[in-house]
């Protein structure tokens, strides 16, 4: 299970991702918000990385106008590893190497077409070489 989370700067390229999760029948739950009326970004960043404490979500996504803030804040919370992406080899990288279990994308960065590439990558491709990367990530949460 995903969860989606954004502020309103990430709003709408949430619902091109939705679009993306529904055509590929990947189950979701959404935590807002739910329009570009202003929000404050660490309320779903919160909401999203507490889904993900909790064991209701895998992964998640977070959205705000850059991707830093919200990026920012889900990364203060125990066992949240969220990568701020505008690349797919970044995407690819951050699972492979870092285990991020949520994604960061800004959506005054990067376009629709771009992102949902971005989001293609980040969940299909898996933690590998634990044998290397994952003593740092214990690290990370020592
Ligand atoms: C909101 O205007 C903006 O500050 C927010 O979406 C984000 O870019 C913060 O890092």
């Amino acid at each position: 299970m995903i969860a989606l989370g954004c502020d309103h700067g990430g709003y709408e390229l949430k619902q091109e991702i939705i679009k993306y999760l529904e055509e590929h029948h990947l189950p979701y739950k959404d935590f807002g918000c739910d329009s570009t009326e202003a929000v404050d970004y660490p309320v779903y960043a919160r909401k999203v990385g507490k889904a993900i404490q909790d064991g209701a979500c895998d992964k998640g996504i977070l959205i705000c106008g850059t991707g830093i803030g919200i990026s920012i804040a889900a990364n203060k919370m125990k066992g949240i590893r969220a990568a701020l992406c505008t690349d797919c080899f970044c995407a690819e990288a951050t699972r492979e190497h870092n285990d991020a279990n949520v994604l960061a994308l800004g959506g005054r960065v990067v376009g629709p077409g771009l992102a949902v590439k971005i989001v293609d990558t980040f969940l299909n491709t898996e933690f590998s070489h634990a044998e290397r990367h994952q003593k740092r990530i214990d690290l990370i949460e020592e």
